[in-house]
C-alpha cells in the first residue's frame, strides 16, 4: 500500500501561511507538517528529517513546499533545501517554491496572456517589473519568445532585473525602461500589444488616459488587488472583459488560473522525488490545465 503523502511546509513567516495549508489539503496532501519562522541555517536539519526516514522508493510520497511573504528569503530556503539533499543515494524529495504566491501568480498571468496572444509574436511591457512577481512574469514571457520591456521607476533597477533574466534566458529580447510619469509611459507603451501590471499593492501604474492613448494594446492584465488598482478602469474581477479598446483581466480574474496552478503544482510534487519547481516548472503545468 502507498504511504501517506506528507508535505513539509517551510515558511519564513512566524505563522505558516493558512492559504498555503488549505491549498495543500485541497491538492490531496494527507499529512501537512508546517514550520514557521524557518531560518536558512535550520533547513538542512528539517530536510534530513524528510529524506532519512523513508526508503528511496517511497520518497516521492514526501515533498517540501517553501513559502512565506519574503520571496528572497524563500529563494534562499530553496537553495538550502536543494543543497541538503543526497541525490547520489536517491535520498531526495521534490520541492516547490511559491513564496508570497509569486510563482503561481506570475505563471497564471502569462498563461492567461497566452490564451489570447501568440506570445512568440507579442510585444509586452511589464510594469512594476522589478518585483518578485514582475521579474517572473518577464522571465516567462521572454522564455516564450515575447519582446519584453521591463519597467521600473529607476533604470538601474530595470537593467539589473533584465540582466538576471538574461543569465537564465540568454536569447531573451528584453529592454529595460524607466517610467516616473506619463511623459515616459507613452513612449514605453508605444507598439506594445500586452501590458501586465505587477506593481506594488495600491499603486496605479497605468492610468486610463495612457491606456487609451496606446492604439496597439490588445490585452491588459493587472495583478494588484488592492485599490487603487494597478490599471485604471480595469475591475479586479475582470476576466477577459472588454474595456474600451482592450481585453482586461484583474487580479481576481487571474486568480482561478493561479489556484489551479497552485493545486496542480503541489499534486505534481508527489509524482517523483527529483523535482525542483520554480516559476518555469509551475508555468509548464499550465499546458495540461
Ligand atoms: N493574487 C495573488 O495571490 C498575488 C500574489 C503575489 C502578488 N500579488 C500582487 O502582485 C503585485 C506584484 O507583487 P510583488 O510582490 O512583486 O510587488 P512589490 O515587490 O511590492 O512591487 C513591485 C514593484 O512595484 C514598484 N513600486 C513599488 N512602490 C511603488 C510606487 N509607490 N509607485 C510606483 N511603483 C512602485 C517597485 O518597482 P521599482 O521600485 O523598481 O519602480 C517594485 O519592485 C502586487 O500588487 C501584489 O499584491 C498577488
Amino acid at each position: 500500500m502507498d504511504k501517506r503523502k506528507i508535505l513539509l511546509q517551510l515558511d519564513s513567516d512566524p505563522h505558516p501561511s493558512v492559504f498555503d495549508r488549505v491549498v495543500a489539503i485541497d491538492a490531496g496532501v494527507d499529512e501537512l507538517f508546517s514550520y514557521g519562522n524557518v531560518q536558512p541555517e535550520q533547513v538542512a536539519g528539517l530536510v534530513h528529517g524528510a529524506i532519512f526516514t523513508r526508503g528511496p522508493k517511497d520518497l516521492k510520497r514526501t515533498a517540501i513546499f517553501i513559502g512565506g511573504s519574503n520571496v528572497e528569503t524563500g529563494e534562499i530556503l530553496l537553495a538550502k533545501a536543494v543543497a541538503a539533499m543526497l541525490p547520489a543515494f536517491g535520498l531526495r524529495v521534490s520541492v516547490l517554491l511559491d513564496a508570497n504566491g509569486a510563482n503561481t501568480t506570475a505563471a497564471a498571468a502569462v498563461r492567461v496572456a497566452a490564451k489570447h496572444l501568440s506570445l512568440a509574436c507579442t510585444k509586452a511591457i511589464v510594469l512594476g517589473g522589478t518585483g518578485p512577481v514582475g521579474q517572473r512574469v518577464a522571465l516567462l514571457l521572454a522564455r516564450q519568445g515575447a519582446e519584453v520591456r521591463l519597467a521600473s521607476r529607476q533604470l538601474p533597477r530595470a537593467k539589473a532585473a533584465c540582466d538576471a533574466i538574461l543569465r537564465k534566458v540568454p536569447e531573451a529580447k528584453l529592454e529595460p525602461v524607466a517610467i516616473t510619469g506619463e511623459s515616459e509611459l507613452g513612449p514605453a507603451l508605444d507598439g506594445r500589444t500586452l501590458a501586465i501590471a505587477a506593481g506594488a499593492a495600491g499603486v496605479v501604474l497605468l492610468p486610463k488616459s495612457a491606456r487609451l492613448a496606446c492604439s496597439t494594446l490588445q490585452l491588459v492584465i493587472d495583478l494588484n488587488a488592492v485599490p487603487p488598482l494597478g490599471i485604471e478602469g480595469v475591475e479586479v474581477t475582470d476576466s477577459g472583459t472588454q474595456r474600451d479598446n482592450v481585453l482586461a483581466y484583474g487580479a481576481i480574474g487571474v486568480g482561478s488560473t493561479k489556484m489551479k496552478l497552485h493545486r496542480a503544482a503541489v499534486a505534481r510534487l508527489f509524482e517523483s522525488n527529483d523535482q525542483v519547481m520554480d516559476a518555469e516548472e509551475v508555468y509548464a503545468l499550465g499546458e495540461a490545465l
